[in-house]
């Protein structure tokens, strides 16, 4: 059991990048920032690293990882890139958008972290911190989102420390990410297919690709019954409030996650209101979006209601993890 540990905190900076290359190296678990939410990593090779892993986050050990590299060449050893795949990489990465591709034969990668699946999601991140840990580790680091499995991904190191201290090394504290939202992820098989809205809106892909992404059925089991993207369990985002979408009148009690400047009556008995972004931003509002449901919930509402959320842009992505935290922990 790694429960108990001294989790170490760090400012980004130098020290705190060789003390995570050197605990990786160690087979030890770092909390690190990228530029969607913070990651959990762990050497991508290293079997025992993977199962405390596995075991700091309570995940089940058949939803696998995602595995970071520091470029494109890395990326080659572990995954083979198609047509559509190359060139979706070339265009987009760093950034937020993890591929599901065919492993290599020689892939290094551990059968545990893609729990025996022969594709393995990878992703080169565009955060500063992020890259120069790969850098100096030197290897693939898969990483899940540093949260206790179930809650809602972290966005700052604060969220981080609330759900793990004392399972994992270290972690490395570079203030609130950018985009707020995990990584898009897109499988590259016959066709490209969306197998999870995120961080980098589906327009940027599809125009990219210059047609429009299959769409994968929501939580749908792939072949010999593997589940194509086995972590969109359909309670996964779930704060221990209720969540109530589409809020148009607020009821009694309810707390309000709002967007926009729209009115809605019952606003002035809540007792909770937080706006995801007052102008209407979709990329402010998810950035926002986590941190504020974690601050709505630690204010014991039960019931958060939520304002209509345009579709466009980043908000396919929002709408996606509200309608998950919607559904509520079994
Ligand atoms: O932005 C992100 O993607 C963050 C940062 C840390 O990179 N990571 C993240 O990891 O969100 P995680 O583990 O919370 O979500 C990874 C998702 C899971 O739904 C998992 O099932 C899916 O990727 N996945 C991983 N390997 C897969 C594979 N071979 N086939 C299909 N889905 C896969
Ligand atoms: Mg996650």
């Amino acid at each position: 059991m790694n429960i108990g540990l001294n989790t170490q905190i760090l400012p980004a900076g130098e020290a705190a990048v060789a003390a995570a290359a050197r605990t990786l190296s160690g087979g030890g678990l770092v909390a690190f920032p990228t530029e969607t939410v913070y990651g959990l990593g762990a050497d991508a090779t290293n079997p025992a690293a993977i199962a405390r892993l596995y075991q700091a986050k309570g995940r089940p050990a058949f939803n696998p990882l995602i595995a970071h590299v520091g470029d494109l060449a890395a990326a080659r050893r572990i995954a083979r890139f198609d047509a559509a795949a190359a060139a979706l990489a070339e265009a987009l990465w760093p950034g937020p958008l993890t591929l599901v591709l065919p492993k290599t034969q020689g892939c290094a990668v551990a059968d545990l972290a893609t729990a025996g699946l022969d594709t393995v999601a990878v992703r080169i991140p565009a955060h500063g911190i992020a890259r120069d840990i790969l850098r100096v580790f030197g290897g693939a680091v898969v990483a899940p989102s540093a949260n206790i499995s179930g809650h809602v991904s972290p966005t700052t190191a604060a969220h981080v420390a609330s759900d793990l201290s004392g399972r994992i090394d270290l972690i490395v504290d570079g203030g609130a990410v950018e985009v707020g939202v995990e990584s898009t992820i897109v499988g590259c098989f016959d066709a490209p297919m969306l197998l999870r809205p995120g961080g980098l809106p589906r327009a940027e892909i599809e125009r990219v690709l210059g047609r429009a992404l299959n769409q994968a059925p929501a939580d749908t089991e792939g072949d010999n019954g593997k589940p194509l993207a086995p972590g969109m369990l359909a309670s996964h985002y779930a704060p221990r409030a209720r969540v109530r979408l589409d809020a148009v009148a607020l009821e009694p009690g309810e707390a309000l996650l709002a967007f926009g400047l729209g009115a809605i009556s019952g606003i002035d008995a809540a007792p909770a209101v937080m706006n995801l972004s007052e102008r209407g931003d979709l990329d402010e509002a998810a950035a926002n979006l986590f941190g504020f449901l974690r601050a709505l919930d630690a204010k014991g509402v039960h019931t958060i209601a939520v304002m209509p959320i345009p579709d466009d842009g980043l908000g396919e992505a929002i709408n996606d993890r509200l309608r998950r935290a919607a559904v509520g922990r079994q």
